[in-house]
């Protein structure tokens, strides 16, 4: 089965593909919805239409007890809302759980025409993903579903960053990651209670010059990790997310955070808290200097090859494909 992707893969020979529109699906948010409280179903409707995706989690944060109620709640919040342009995902519980099985039977038979994404925790390889990938197509063929349904893994084992390679080659399924930094920083034994962001003390101290203060620079938790997956991502046709920022109260650090992530090649993060929808809907978008000199680029250079000047800079074919990516983004956010 061969899945159309909305990722833009320039071409490796020749001159680059020529300017077209892209149906460019965004994805800067996925927004957590926990669904067993039917406060929260009830304003479903209307967040559908202020984020990208909304996502019925089933997983961590949802009581024991209420496994049950939040996958029920899920079924009915996905029948009863029309969510025209916004994604409809469900985070399933991890694969050796008592409910990751009724998660995906249910959800499939009940409400499989509408779900986009199912995203699988805690995934180590790509035995994982080769399991669901077989459930999903068994219920997709039992109950007649008009589309797949599609894969997305959060990275957040010691063992599946190390796998990230095959984890993103698993399935034409895959959607795309998300790093899971609080489960990750858990795996590797990391010494922060923290969902997400930085540390204090994780930073490095300039070596000392005499009459001059020694800078201190707080450095990346995530760099590494980040960087693995957008190359994994990218060498796929997939998209990388950023996870949680588990600290409502500081908004400042939230955007560094998605910003980094942005620049690093992610296309969105998650939003676990209202507060954090605007920040990701702002730094996912393109900035407009950024698309007006893009765009200048690619007016400067029609067919894509060569070498110009602009404002001092020089730009080539392989600016232009950086250009390409994002006045493509920025036709998205228009569209
Ligand atoms: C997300 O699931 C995380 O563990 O950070
Ligand atoms: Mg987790």
């Amino acid at each position: 089965m061969k899945l159309a992707r909305n990722f833009f893969r320039p071409l490796a020979i020749g001159a680059p593909e020529p300017l077209r529109e892209l149906p460019v699906r965004l994805e800067r948010m996925i927004h957590f919805v926990p669904p067993h409280l039917e406060k929260v179903r009830a304003k479903v409707p209307e967040l559908a239409g202020q984020v990208d995706v909304v996502l019925g989690n089933l997983e961590d944060a949802i009581p024991v007890e209420a496994k049950e109620a939040a996958r029920e709640g899920f079924i009915a919040m996905a029948r009863a809302t029309d969510f025209g342009a916004t994604g409809l995902w469900t985070r399933i519980n991890a694969l050796n759980s008592p409910w990751m099985l009724d998660d995906v039977t249910r959800i499939a038979a009940e409400v499989g025409g509408k779900l986009d994404v199912v995203m699988l925790p805690k995934v180590e390889g790509p035995w994982d993903i080769h399991y669901l990938d077989q459930l999903l197509a068994q219920l997709e063929a039992r109950h007649q579903l008009p589309k797949p349904i599609l894969i997305h893994a959060i990275l957040e084992t010691a063992e599946g960053v190390k796998n990230v390679d095959a984890i993103a080659q698993a399935s034409p399924r895959m959607h795309g990651m998300s790093l899971g930094p609080a489960d990750l920083a858990a795996s590797r034994a990391m010494k922060t209670t923290r969902v997400g962001g930085g540390h204090p003390d994780y930073k490095v101290i300039a070596d000392p010059v005499e009459g001059r203060d020694r800078a201190v620079a707080q450095q990346d938790l995530w760099h590494y990790t980040i960087a693995k997956m957008v190359d994994a991502c990218a060498a796929n046709g997939l998209k990388a997310f950023y996870g949680p920022f588990g600290d409502f109260s500081d908004a400042q650090a939230c955007e560094a955070q998605f910003r980094n992530a942005f620049l690093l090649g992610c296309a969105g993060a998650w939003t676990l808290h209202p507060s954090q929808i605007g920040i990701a809907k702002r730094v996912f978008s393109p900035d407009p200097g950024e698309v007006a000199f893009a765009r200048r680029i690619l007016d400067a250079m029609p067919d894509g090859s060569g070498a110009v000047m602009i404002d001092g800079k020089m730009q080539d074919d392989a600016t232009w494909k950086q250009a390409k990516v994002i006045v493509d983004l920025a036709r998205g956010v228009a569209a």
